[in-house]
């Protein structure tokens, strides 16, 4: 149709085609079937490897589906990303920055030796280390406050109440010796004022709040929007959060692959093991993909592929 013809001739068919678009990339990599479902947490590995949504949410409002947009899926490592937003609004740019960094580790992101080889500085966020110490600086007096805190503030960023997936929390809760241990390190080089198990548990739940693709366009889109949810008017966060944000995500947010990803696709981005990946474009809005089978990094293959295809066919490239 118009908007292959407008591809493949290098034009862009722009935001007028978006409808008609996002089933042409739906259409495109529905039968691809490359990568493997996450499975080092239980539960996941029961995911559909079939599903396969694609949602552009835009900073005004318009919402473009095709396929599984609707399908609940754990939001994982996604959760890390809107947190660090929440915990920049509550205490601000410098207070996090000095306590969590803002650069790649170079390593995995459950890696205890960048911790190690760091004098145990997390140094970003998006690795499960920072992530940790991240949510540990949430406000709230107690876990359950915290929980409570983190649970609302990530619902005002989908603009609809999220519910914890207590299967994929248990699951998780069982396994996760390795979160258990790395906050116990961060503890030791007084990273983490709090009680280290307590902190993992809300990072286990934080991980385990269920979203659909659709969500993810629209908690993106607020990012994208300066932190104003497009479709429910809330401010969830300050523009100088987004920034914050999104330059955390342009550097750190698709693992080991960031600089790769920044150099063929161009937007802050996020990706989570259950096989979500959120991508923003600021002032006009983001992707959510879902699809479960991952690449050996843990990004989803198809929500890569898709994301680029609209990247480009959308002109968002930042650079
Ligand atoms: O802590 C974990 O291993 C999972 N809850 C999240 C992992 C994930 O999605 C990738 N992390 N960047």
């Amino acid at each position: 149709g118009e908007v292959e013809q407008a591809v493949s001739t290098g034009s862009l068919p722009g935001w007028g085609l978006v409808d008609e678009l996002v089933h042409v990339v739906h259409d495109r990599y529905r039968s691809h079937d490359e990568g493997v479902v996450a499975t080092y947490i239980p539960v996941l590995a029961d995911a559909d490897p079939g599903a396969f949504g694609v949602c552009v949410a835009e900073t005004s409002g318009g919402i473009h589906e095709a396929g599984d947009t609707g399908v609940d899926f754990s939001v994982q490592s996604i959760s890390k990303a809107f947190v660090y937003a929440l915990v920049c609004e509550a205490l601000g740019h410098e207070a996090v920055r000095e306590r969590v960094g803002v650069n790649n580790t170079g390593l995995g992101f459950s890696s205890v030796m960048a911790l190690e080889l760091n004098e145990g500085h997390p140094m970003n966020p998006m690795v499960n280390a920072g992530a940790l110490a991240t949510t540990a600086m949430m406000p709230g007096s107690s876990f359950a406050e915290q929980w409570e805190n983190v649970r609302t503030g990530l619902s005002r960023f989908a603009g609809r109440q999220l519910a914890l997936d207590g299967e994929v929390y248990r699951s998780e809760s069982a396994t996760n010796m390795r979160n258990k241990a790395i906050a116990r390190l961060l503890q030791s080089y007084g990273r983490i004022d709090l009680d280290p198990l307590g902190v993992v548990d809300v990072y286990t739940r934080q991980c385990s709040l269920l979203v659909t693709a659709r969500d993810l366009a629209v908690m993106g889109a607020t990012l994208a929007d300066g932190g104003v949810n497009p479709l429910t008017g809330d401010r969830v966060v300050s523009g100088q959060v987004c920034r914050d944000t999104l330059a955390v995500l342009a550097s750190t947010g698709m693992y080991e692959r960031s600089g790769e990803w920044l150099f063929e696709i161009g937007l802050p981005a996020k990706s989570g093991v259950s096989g979500g990946i959120v991508a923003v474009a600021p002032g006009k809005g983001a992707i959510g993909t879902f699809s479960p089978r991952l690449d050996p990094a843990g990004n989803s293959v198809r929500g890569q592929r898709a994301t680029g295809y609209l990247s480009r066919a959308l002109g968002l490239n930042v650079f």
